[in-house]
């Protein structure tokens, strides 16, 4: 945390499925957060001076050996602290109560009876109301610690949430962070606001303001340059740094052959409206001959990745002098890598202009490390971008060459570019679009017979992908309706030459995931 954010929360990470959720309601509430990972030193929390710790919850039980802990100092710092499921048997434990280990774990809703609402719980509705909250929790308390009372029961956890009676500490076995506690944000407000003191001051507004001047800091009179794709990260990434030092920054716009239809110009188009000092570079020559004849989706990237870099540092040296790489870094990708469980395995290897700083020697600029997806979006329509561009569903970096499966050459391009083009037409004009994360064509490697009049045809399949998902992490394929799936496979047939039949995608992220290579 920086000096940036004087009223911030700290998270503590379990490994918990929700610990993301957390922060964002927090966020949400305008408060400043960020996660770190259970095993941050009690120096570095107190350096960080957070005006709470809240601890998650997690999968372990406490009574597992090597069950993630926390050090009991963290109760002597005089800071406010909220122990969710997993996070509130840690402060029993550590406090001397008993959990009761459970061979069975409860999940789902259950009904929450308050008997005390001075602080955690305050404006809500005491016994013999009861607010439907949701709960995830094997072990239970059986004895709460000394100094601690029972505030909440349900039916199956006495204590569904305890306070310390003089300290600032507080627990609470349900979840408030997701949305099927109804009285979530209340929960989590209060300890924001009355035990903890913080303000809702925490907005985009205040965000570009920070931000700006945190680039200008850092950048000084050094060139700075950013490989833009059009995306909203890109973009938004590019904006901000071109409000802090204007002309200092280049920004260079690639294009490899492998976008999709009018792609480079309505990009282009945005740019200029966004005056943005934009380098365009074409070199769909160059990746189309480096990928001929690969089929193999890891050669494909990795080729599309080096050349990549091999452009940009061209472009680099023709500016010369360059100082700094801008880079669209967003939090989750961030908490990925520093969170509970560690940087995860590569699946795929993504991000293409990962390798950049490395290889040309740069210093990072990452203005939005510390943002969310929907955080990036609002920053983007503060600082004057289309609406058009803010919803544009992401596209990868390797573009359609992963949307291709087998060889890529121009008439394989033209056939998912066409059909691809069709799926947005339909979903914008159907208003599916905004409701969904991504929808796209996919060229299969076979051909299917079928009849077209009264011939025979021996054609190519193309299959559509169109799913729901918050941050890419996890995806499910939308349930669109019928007639919107009808007329999209009509109108591929009808209208792309070379295509006789089209299936539509029902896999979920995992164990499938959103592109097909
Ligand atoms: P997967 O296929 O792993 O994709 O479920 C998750 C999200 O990431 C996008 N994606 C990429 N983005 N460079 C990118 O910038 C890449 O190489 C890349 N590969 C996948 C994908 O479109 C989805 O939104």
């Amino acid at each position: 945390m920086t000096d940036l954010h004087e009223q911030n929360i700290l998270i503590l990470d379990f490994g918990s499925q929700t610990t993301q959720l957390i922060a964002r309601r927090i966020r949400e509430a305008k408060v400043y957060c960020e996660i770190h990972p259970f095993s941050l030193s009690i120096d570095r929390i107190r350096a960080m001076k957070p005006r709470g710790i809240v601890l998650s919850g997690g999968p372990s039980s406490v009574h597992d050996t090597d069950a993630p802990a926390v050090s009991p100092e963290i109760f002597n710092l005089s800071i406010p602290v909220l122990g969710i499921c997993y996070g509130m048997q840690l402060i029993s434990l550590i406090k001397g109560g008993k959990i009761e280990r459970s061979d069975y774990r409860e999940y789902g809703p259950a009904e929450l009876s308050i008997h005390d609402t001075s602080d955690l719980f305050h404006g809500l509705a005491t016994e013999p109301v009861r607010h439907q909250v949701w709960m995830s929790h094997g072990d239970r308390i059986q004895e709460l610690p000394r100094g601690f009372i029972s505030i909440a029961g349900s039916d199956s956890s006495p204590v569904a949430a305890m306070k310390h009676e003089t300290l600032k500490i507080f627990g609470v076995q349900f979840h408030p962070e997701v949305v099927h506690t109804e009285i979530g944000v209340d929960v989590l407000s209060n300890f924001l606001f009355r035990v903890c003191g913080c303000s809702p001051t925490w907005d985009m507004h205040s965000f570009i303001e920070s931000a700006t001047e945190g680039i200008r800091r850092q950048a000084g009179t050094g060139r700075v340059i950013c490989a833009l794709s059009g995306g909203v990260d890109s973009t938004v990434t590019a904006l901000l740094v071109n409000r802090a030092v204007g002309r200092q920054l280049t920004c260079v716009f690639v294009n490899n052959g492998l976008l999709r239809r009018n792609e480079a110009e309505v990009v282009l188009a945005f740019l200029e409206q966004l005056n943005l000092n934009v380098r365009y570079v074409d070199a769909a020559d160059r990746f189309l001959a480096l990928l001929s004849r690969v089929e193999d989706p890891e050669k494909k990237r990795k080729i599309i990745g080096r050349e990549f870099i091999r452009i940009f540092e061209e472009e680099a040296n023709k500016i010369g002098d360059v100082n700094f790489l801008a880079q669209g870094t967003l939090y989750p990708d961030v908490i990925e890598s520093v969170s509970f469980k560690g940087p995860s395995a590569t699946i795929k290897s993504h991000h293409n202009v990962g390798g950049l700083p490395e290889v040309m020697k740069l210093e990072l600029i990452e203005p939005l490390r510390e943002l969310f997806k929907d955080e990036v979006r609002k920053v983007g329509r503060e600082l004057g971008m289309p609406d058009e561009l803010i919803h544009r569903h992401p596209f990868p970096g390797p573009g359609l060459a992963i949307r291709i499966l087998g060889d890529v050459t121009e008439e394989r391009l033209r056939i998912v570019r066409e059909a691809d083009a069709i799926v947005l037409e339909e979903m914008k004009t159907s208003g599916w679009y905004r409701k969904t994360w991504q929808s796209f064509a996919v060229l299969l490697p076979i051909r299917t017979v079928g009849v077209m009049g009264d011939e025979r045809t021996y054609d190519h399949v193309v299959a559509i992908r169109i799913v729901d998902s918050l941050d890419a992490m996890t995806a499910d394929w939308t349930r669109l309706p019928a007639e919107i799936l009808a007329r999209i496979s009509n109108r591929i047939i009808n209208e792309v030459r070379g295509v006789n039949r089209v299936c539509y995608d029902i896999s979920s992220k995992p164990p499938a995931t959103i592109e097909w290579e």
